[in-house]
C-alpha cells in the first residue's frame, strides 16, 4: 500500500462540514428564562416602548434560542399564529394579557387570563392568540428554541383554524 499524496493533493484542506444543529431547548428550560428575566427589570425595562404598531424587540439570540421583549397597550393582539416548528414559553412581566387556544372537541375555544409574575410554555406545534384585554398596557418576555425561522397566521372560522398567511423574519 502507498500513500497517495500526488503533488495536487497535498494542502488541500478537507471540506468543512456545516455544524449540526443545536438540539432545542425544552419548554420547561424556556419557561425558567422568561420568568428569570420577567424578574429582572433592570434588563429590560429601559427598553420598552408603548406603540399604536406593536411593539417588540429581541434582547437575544444564541444557536438554539432567541428572546424578545414585547409590549402590549389595551387592545392589541397576535391574532392565532404558529411558531413555525419552534417550541416557546412567555412570562407577563407587567399588566396582564389573555390567551386564546384551540382544546379538544369538547373543549373548544380555551381563554386563560395570564397575569403578572406568571408564564406558559408550549411545543413546537403549538397556536395560540395573545391579546390584552385589560385597561393597562402589559409587558412579556418571550423565548423560542430554535429561533423562529418562521410563523403562520391563521383565522379561527366555524370549523375551526385556517392558515392564511405565512411570514419570515423579514416581516418581523
Ligand atoms: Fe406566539
Amino acid at each position: 500500500m502507498s500513500l497517495d499524496l500526488a503533488p495536487d493533493r497535498i494542502g488541500i484542506l478537507p471540506t468543512p462540514q456545516p455544524t449540526p444543529a443545536p438540539a432545542p431547548l425544552s419548554p420547561n428550560a424556556l419557561r425558567k428564562i422568561v420568568r428569570e428575566l420577567a424578574e429582572q427589570p433592570d434588563q429590560w425595562l429601559h427598553r420598552v416602548r408603548l406603540a399604536s404598531d406593536r411593539w417588540y424587540e429581541r434582547l437575544a439570540l444564541t444557536d438554539d434560542h432567541e428572546v424578545w421583549l414585547i409590549s402590549w397597550l389595551p387592545g392589541q393582539s397576535t391574532g392565532f399564529h404558529d411558531h413555525g416548528g419552534s417550541r416557546g414559553a412567555f412570562a407577563v412581566a407587567l399588566g396582564e394579557v389573555e390567551e386564546l387556544s384551540l382544546g379538544g372537541a369538547e373543549q373548544g375555544l380555551l381563554i386563560r387570563r395570564v397575569p403578572a409574575g406568571s408564564a406558559r410554555a408550549f411545543g413546537p406545534e403549538y397556536l395560540h392568540d395573545v391579546r390584552n384585554t385589560a385597561p393597562g398596557p402589559a409587558v412579556t418576555i418571550h423565548a423560542y428554541s430554535p429561533p423562529l425561522s418562521e410563523i403562520s397566521r391563521y383565522e379561527l372560522r366555524a370549523g375551526g383554524l385556517v392558515r392564511t398567511a405565512q411570514e419570515g423574519p423579514e416581516q418581523w
